[in-house]
């Protein structure tokens, strides 16, 4: 595994259908992918959200695009330069796994949408990836027409026209489509350049209220670990706004639960950060882009086990409220995800339970009113999250839940 030479400033959602090469693009990219990093906290987080980074470099007084490469030295030993070190943000293929892939695309700041050559466009998960896309409002998309290698001009081109037609009317409209191989590393170049003119780094403002979504929560430490050898509780997500540094005090919210004679209630925890991790490095900050891991002074067991997956963590005082019910404006799909043609959706009805996903929280919620267009749940966990934020609103179609919707919160 490579150390990037700089932390990961953009994340790039990476979605298309199964098999399409989603893994062996960010090999070639990266020459890693999420489960292969050999640190046990990060490798955790990337499983849940899949994350890889890798660096974009140029060499020096070459033209464009063949001055764009991954590679730290030319063929003839000439030192490249860096670029920028981006996260690629995998979307499991499976649907079962769409609001893995929603909440992990609420911290996306652009996506390449992988269409391989070899099929007809599109296939379900494309489909409905790029439906995501368009929700969540994801609007800087490179599309990479992948395993060129495997058909001839004429296929290429007629499946080149599959995919315009596809896009047409989406958010992917104008994006650039670029034929690669992934498998053979052609055309890497193009992409990448592709993805620097299409995908920038968001402006991003240091002096913002720190916010991270933590995706997950560890205890690090080895059982029979003795009270002094104790490390604080572990958590890891990413940071979307405002920068953290070591010694920052840092409140989490819903926070834990509290039994007081009878009564339970949720109450924020504040602790402080001991040590933060990135791109593979200890670091003394990190800004929004990849992923981090923050040590903190938080009892462990109080981390374990992802107990504070899907929480706001951020200055103390700056978090939005937490919410036990809320009412949201729904705007339905205009058919179940992954369903058949003719699966319309029915509005949803007092009393349903829907499953939703706010930022990297999901949670299960009673429908207590219904009315065209707005919906108010009430939450068996609570969430933390600001008026506006997007809903992913799932509901249980036979065996599984099925996007059906998008909310936003009043
Ligand atoms: P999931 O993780 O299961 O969603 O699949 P994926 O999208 O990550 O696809 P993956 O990278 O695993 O590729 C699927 C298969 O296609 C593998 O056998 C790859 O070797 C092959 N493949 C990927 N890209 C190319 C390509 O550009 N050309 C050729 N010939 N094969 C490719």
């Amino acid at each position: 595994v490579t150390k990037n030479p700089q932390q990961p400033e953009v994340n790039i959602g990476l979605v298309g259908h199964v098999d399409h090469g989603k893994t062996t693009l960010v090999q070639a990219l990266s020459g890693s992918w999420t489960d292969q990093h050999s640190e046990e906290m990060k490798r955790g987080i990337s499983i849940r959200l899949g994350y890889a980074d890798a660096t974009f470099r140029q060499i020096p007084g070459a033209d464009a695009p063949e001055c764009y490469t991954v590679e730290e030295e030319t063929e003839d030993g000439e030192e490249t330069d860096v670029l920028r070190t981006v996260s690629f943000v995998d979307a499991p293929g499976h649907e079962t796994l769409m609001a893995t892939m929603l909440s992990g695309a609420a911290i996306m700041d652009g996506a390449i949408l992988l269409v391989s050559a070899t099929e007809d466009v599109p296939q379900a998960q494309t489909a409905e990836h790029l439906m995501a896309l368009d929700i969540i409002g994801i609007e800087n998309i490179v599309i990479a027409q992948n395993k060129v290698d495997l058909v001839d001009r004429e296929r290429a081109l007629d499946n080149y026209e599959q995919i315009k037609e596809f896009v047409e009317g989406t958010v992917a409209e104008d994006a650039p489509i670029v034929p690669i191989s992934a498998q053979q590393e052609v055309n890497l170049d193009l992409l990448i350049e592709a993805i620097e003119e299409e995908i920038p780094t968001p402006d991003r403002d240091e002096t913002e209220d720190s916010r991270m979504f933590v995706a997950r929560s560890f205890d690090i430490n080895r059982p029979g670990t003795t009270w002094e050898g104790l490390s604080g509780g572990v958590i890891g997500g990413s940071v979307v706004a405002g920068k953290l540094d070591e010694g920052d005090e840092l409140e989490l919210r819903p926070g834990r639960e509290v039994d007081e004679e009878g009564q339970t209630e949720w109450r924020s925890i504040t602790t402080e950060v001991r040590s933060l991790q990135a791109g593979g490095n200890m670091v003394d900050e990190v800004r929004p882009g990849g992923l981090c891991g923050v040590g903190t002074g938080l009892d462990p067991s109080f981390t374990k086990g992802d107990a504070l997956a899907g929480q706001v963590a951020g200055e103390p005082g700056t978090l939005p409220p937490t919410r036990e019910q809320f009412t949201m404006d729904v705007e339905l799909l205009d058919r179940v995800v992954g369903g058949e043609e003719d699966e319309g959706i029915d509005e949803i009805s007092t009393g349903e339970p829907l499953m939703l996903t706010v930022g990297t929280a999901t949670t299960v919620g009673a429908v207590t009113s219904a009315r065209s267009g707005e919906a108010e749940v009430s939450l068996k966990r609570p969430v933390c999250a600001a008026e506006g934020a997007k809903i992913a609103i799932n509901r249980r179609v036979g065996a599984r839940w099925r996007l059906i919707g998008i909310g936003t919160l009043k």
